[in-house]
């Protein structure tokens, strides 16, 4: 059968950084309040010249660099973001130009925090049908545009950055010891679109907005859903959390990915956590994290690893892998 191969990944973080001092400077919050609520030390800011396409481009190119391959093997783009470099055409479409990609597929994906594991599965399913033999898996945002830099309670959460991951089709024999993508959950609940959102938009305002939310409803919604969904995928192949070699949670707070990780029974040195650095990149923490996890030698060929991330809408989902 045919596999979806992880074949490197790559990430990249803008230059400047702002820690909660900083932030403390202009709004009414303290680097004690941030760190004991969300774990946050600091984050990365995008220059006002960077945009998500720019971020995720040089994403991309280190994950290819670290598989070996060029921009002219890149057979589709799936580009997952809550912050394109415009409302149309699809952000994806300026990082295949700007990365030298020849014609292929390319789209973005919108499933905010949850947007790497939806991009995942439509990846996955593009090379499993045959449309692409190689793909590459991008999480991108500017969450810095859509933040109300005078709200304390949103501002503090979030920052830039992106995350690629190359994936390639790979025919295999179809057993758990597999390598490649394994399983996937993917799930919605639309009667939470108003528990996090942004209240601009090209149809309902004519403007971009900003963000807000219901932060406890979020937090409550989060632990539960993420940890189901890892056991969804899991249960799908006969695996159990004894088996996982890592947990790569969506970074949106320390708390939340704790307690799922209580919840799931998987100890803290096999949970990877990159909230502390880099804040709440939305669909760029995952692959960021996977980045973190592959440069610091947790991750080599053969582990079993599972994402799980949860966001607007609300929608959320989990990926199990064999990297
Ligand atoms: N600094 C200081 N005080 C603050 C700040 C701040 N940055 N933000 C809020 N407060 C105040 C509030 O105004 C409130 O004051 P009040 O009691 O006088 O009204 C007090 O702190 C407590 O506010 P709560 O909202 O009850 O604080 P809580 O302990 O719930 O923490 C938080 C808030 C961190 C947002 C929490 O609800 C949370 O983590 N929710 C999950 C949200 C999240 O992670 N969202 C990310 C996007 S979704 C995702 O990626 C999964």
């Amino acid at each position: 059968m045919i596999r979806s191969l992880v074949a490197g990944v790559g990430a990249y973080l803008p230059a400047r950084v702002v820690d909660n001092d900083a932030l403390a400077s202009r709004l009414d919050t303290s680097d004690a309040w941030i760190r004991e609520r969300t774990g946050i030390t600091r984050r990365h800011i995008a220059a006002d010249d960077e945009l998500t396409s720019d971020l995720a481009v040089e994403a991309a190119r280190r994950a290819l660099e670290r598989a070996g391959a060029k921009p002219a093997a890149v057979e589709a783009i799936v580009l997952a973001t809550s912050t394109p470099d415009h409302t149309f055409p699809a952000t994806a479409t300026a990082v295949q130009r700007k990365l030298g990609a020849p014609i292929g597929i390319a789209l973005d994906v919108q499933a905010v925090c949850a947007g790497f594991a939806y991009g995942l599965a439509v990846a996955d399913s593009l090379l499993r049908l045959g449309h692409a033999r190689t793909a590459l898996v991008i999480g991108a945002e500017t969450f810095s545009r859509l933040l109300d830099w005078n709200d304390r309670s949103t501002a503090v959460l979030f920052g830039d950055g992106a995350g690629a991951l190359l994936l390639r089709a790979d025919r295999q024999g179809g057993t758990l010891a597999d390598r490649g993508l394994l399983a996937t959950k993917l799930a919605a609940d639309g009667r939470h679109y108003g528990d996090l959102w942004v209240d601009g938009g090209p149809s309902a305002t004519r403007s971009t907005g900003h963000l807000r939310m219901n932060g406890r409803e979020v937090f409550r919604h989060a632990v539960a859903r993420l940890a189901e969904s890892v056991l969804a995928v899991l249960g799908e192949t006969g695996l159990s959390v004894d088996d996982l070699d890592l947990l790569v949670p969506h970074q949106a707070n320390l708390r939340i990915i704790e307690a799922v990780a209580k919840r799931l029974g998987v100890p803290a040195e096999k949970t990877v956590v990159t909230v502390d650095r880099h804040a709440n990149t939305s669909a760029a923490s995952i692959p960021l994290a996977l980045d973190v996890a592959a440069n610091d030698g947790r991750l080599v060929a053969g582990r079993l690893v599972a994402v799980n991330a949860l966001g607007g809408g609300f929608a959320w989902g989990a990926t199990l892998l064999r990297w």
